[in-house]
């Protein structure tokens, strides 16, 4: 297939919604076929679908659909709901129909009459399956003997936005919000249904839209001087299917009420939750629910009140359970001005040690968000324990696209296959066959709530994400949460085609240096699972000691002998114990843990010898130096594809790229230096440790 990019401008905004236009030949004849669209609901999520089929195939095709109301002309593509549309009822039988859940859908091609019949028990189901068929169209792939049955495998697939009303957003590289102005809400909602294309097109039907530390004015978007505005946000969202959720403060209460008091056992308080949920529901009766980052970092929670954190979310959950809503309690709970060197208050263990206790206790509308790791999304660690550990209570997993620890969005890393590595993981929770992904899709278990939700890399920066080669994760997360069996490859490629066209060279190259990227961004920063190393506060750049809560001593207890935490049962914090089966004793023993964790969950000597052959100190040194390589190839294989994308794409990462392959030698020095000084062994292959 050939392609043009001329309706394309270099700045990235249209993401992987651009539409590439397609030329004649192949599979365009089939596409061509398609001039109209056939539809008799007028539900608003099935008029969004009916919108973004016309504007998909105006812009591959060159010409917009005739929309109809009925009729069975040729050529049509024909939208519904099952029980409400004539042809989508003939067309699936009873055992399609009785498949389909509540977002899924199915398509299937008629060839009499060279019609492709998309139907769904929803609205939100029928748009699926529309970004579903211009998903397949934009990728070049043949629809004339369509026959698709698909249904999300994650019920929740949501989007954490750290957006404070001052426009800035926490941890955010891609410019300011695009929620807030000038401390209000914003009023140009354009860039905000642009947003929720973006998503809706990826799969994800939920959002909270501020930050999960909620300041001052933030505590008020629930009252009456937000909620309007709150309520014309959740408008635009609710138009592609993506519910609403806010973050709110614990001690709103005492914040934006007059009570003295936030405990969640005081009948005051309780009923203070109640009204408020019901003013919240009044002006948003889709409402998804509350997130609550309590008793962490400094933010208000229930610790105050002597209660612990099932009586903080369930009397949440009380409030809004009358609507349908739900209370997501992030479990990132530890203390963050414990002492490092304090064995027994191993951060690692925090989250475990907190929750694990109230398995049991929650109500059935909470659910527990965690972290995919037990410390803070590094390049490397763990899988978090607490996944799976609390066999009666609703889970969902945290992952980051925003690059906090991976290069913020001015290095490449690509993370879904870190994503995929963690959803794989084995936890022998109910014996083989329970990993990750099966409790957060909450089949291991059965619970009634479960899913993904991530902290988004979007801001103000015309390609959304800084880098624009990070617009994958965005894009990738959301595919990943629809369905965890997708391969990184896959997503990767349908990215690449969506992004920047078929071209096939083009897609091999950026497939390939999507796929490498994580391993070659953990080659020149943070060694064998030990983290951090990056600048306090900040966390961008290299800082071997300089993690802000290591002022009682290294995090990492580098001496002139050794490196790595200690987090066995014999010997060291007892971490390891968290884990069940077999991991227990894979991560215990030296023997068996994997070199990619050793330093997580080990203190070894520099001459340790791995299970790859080569001395901690000589792995540290090696990996640094190729890693500055490869960082280097990245960019190599980038200037390949001058001339084959329009060429402000082109430039804007190739400036990215430049900068990466520099700070990649700062990352090398700062390491390799600070370890030849620590432990006075040279370099095996003499090479020069500046
Ligand atoms: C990290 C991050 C913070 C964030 C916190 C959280 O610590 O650096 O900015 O608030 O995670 O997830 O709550």
């Amino acid at each position: 297939m050939s392609e043009t990019n001329v309706q394309y401008t270099g700045d990235g905004y249209q993401a992987w919604l651009g539409y590439h236009r397609i030329a004649p030949g192949n599979v365009y004849e089939q596409y061509a076929a398609l001039k109209a669209i056939t539809v008799n609901e007028n539900a608003e999520v099935i008029r969004t679908a009916v919108t973004e089929l016309s504007r998909g195939l105006q812009s591959m095709l060159g010409y917009e659909p005739v929309v109809e109301e009925s009729g069975e002309s040729a050529g049509s593509i024909v939208l519904g709901t099952f029980g409400n549309n004539a042809i989508v009822d003939r067309t699936f039988a009873e055992d399609t129909r009785s498949a389909i859940g509540p977002e899924g859908f199915a398509i299937k091609a008629v060839k009499e009459n060279r019609s492709i019949v998309i139907g769904a028990s929803t609205a939100p189901g029928v748009l699926y399956g529309a970004f579903h068929l211009l998903r397949l169209m934009s990728t070049g792939e043949a629809v004339d003997n369509l026959d698709v049955v698909q249904n999300p495998v994650n019920q929740l697939r949501m989007i954490n936005q750290w957006d404070n009303i001052d426009g800035s957003i926490e941890r955010g590289y891609a410019g300011k919000s695009i929620f807030y102005k000038d401390n209000r809400i914003t009023t140009d909602l354009e860039r905000v249904r642009d947003y929720a294309r973006l998503l809706a097109s990826s799969g994800i039907n939920a959002i909270s839209i501020n930050n999960v530390n909620v300041h001052k004015y933030e505590t008020r978007f629930l009252t009456e001087a937000y909620l309007p505005d709150v309520a014309k946000v959740a408008a635009v969202f609710r138009a592609y299917g993506v519910k609403m959720f806010l973050s709110i403060n614990y001690a709103s209460p005492l914040e934006i009420g007059d009570l003295t008091t936030a405990d969640p056992l005081d009948p005051g308080v309780r009923e203070w939750w109640r009204a408020k949920a019901a003013e919240v529901y009044a002006a948003i009766p889709d409402f998804g629910g509350f997130l609550v980052k309590a008793d962490s970092e400094n933010r208000p929670g229930p610790f105050t009140y002597d209660r612990d954190h099932a009586d903080g979310s369930n009397m949440l959950a009380e409030a809004v359970k009358p609507y349908g809503g739900i209370v997501i309690w992030r479990c990132f709970v530890y203390n963050c001005k414990q002492d490092w060197r304090d064995r027994a208050t191993d951060r690692a263990r925090a989250a475990y040690d907190h929750f694990k206790p109230l398995d049991g206790r929650f109500m059935d509308n909470v659910i527990l968000q965690v972290k995919n790791g037990p410390m803070d999304f590094q390049v490397r660690e763990g899988v978090s324990p607490l996944i799976g550990a609390m066999e009666q209570t609703n889970q969902m997993i945290e992952f980051q696209i925003t690059q906090e620890y991976t290069g913020q969005q001015r290095h490449l890393c690509y993370l879904v296959p870190q994503w995929k590595e963690v959803l794989d993981f084995e936890t022998y929770a109910k014996g083989e066959g329970s990993p990750i992904k099966r409790i957060v899709d909450g089949s291991l278990y059965g619970n009634r709530f479960s899913g993904f939700a991530a902290v988004s890399n979007i801001g103000d920066d015309a390609n959304w994400t800084g880098h624009l080669l990070a617009q994958a994760n965005l894009y990738g997360y959301g595919r990943l949460a629809w369905n965890p069996e997708l391969t990184a490859e896959a997503i990767a490629e349908e990215w690449i085609r969506m992004t920047f066209g078929g071209d096939e060279q083009l897609v091999r190259t950026i497939r390939g240096m999507l796929m490498d990227s994580w391993s070659i961004y953990e080659d020149y920063t943070s060694p064998l699972g030990v983290g951090w190393m990056v600048n306090p506060d900040h966390h961008y750049g290299p800082n071997v000691d300089g993690y802000e809560y290591s002022k009682w001593g290294t995090y990492h207890f580098a001496d002139c002998h050794g490196i790595g935490v200690d987090r066995t049962m014999a010997t060291g914090t007892g971490y390891t114990g968290q884990y069940k089966g077999p991991n227990v004793e894979m991560y215990e023993s030296l023997a068996s843990c994997p070199d990619e964790l050793l330093l997580f969950f080990h203190h070894v000597p520099y001459t340790h010898v791995l299970h790859s052959g080569k001395t901690v100190i000589q792995h540290i040194y090696d990996t640094h130096f190729v890693g500055v390589e490869r960082a280097e190839q990245l960019q190599a294989k980038w200037s390949e594809l001058q001339g084959s994308m329009h060429e402000g794409l082109h430039q804007q990462v190739a400036a990215r790229l430049a900068e990466q392959a520099a700070h990649a030698k700062e990352w090398r020095d700062m390491i390799n230096t600070y370890f030849f000084r620590k432990s006075g062994i040279a370099d095996q292959l003499g090479r020069k440790i500046y």
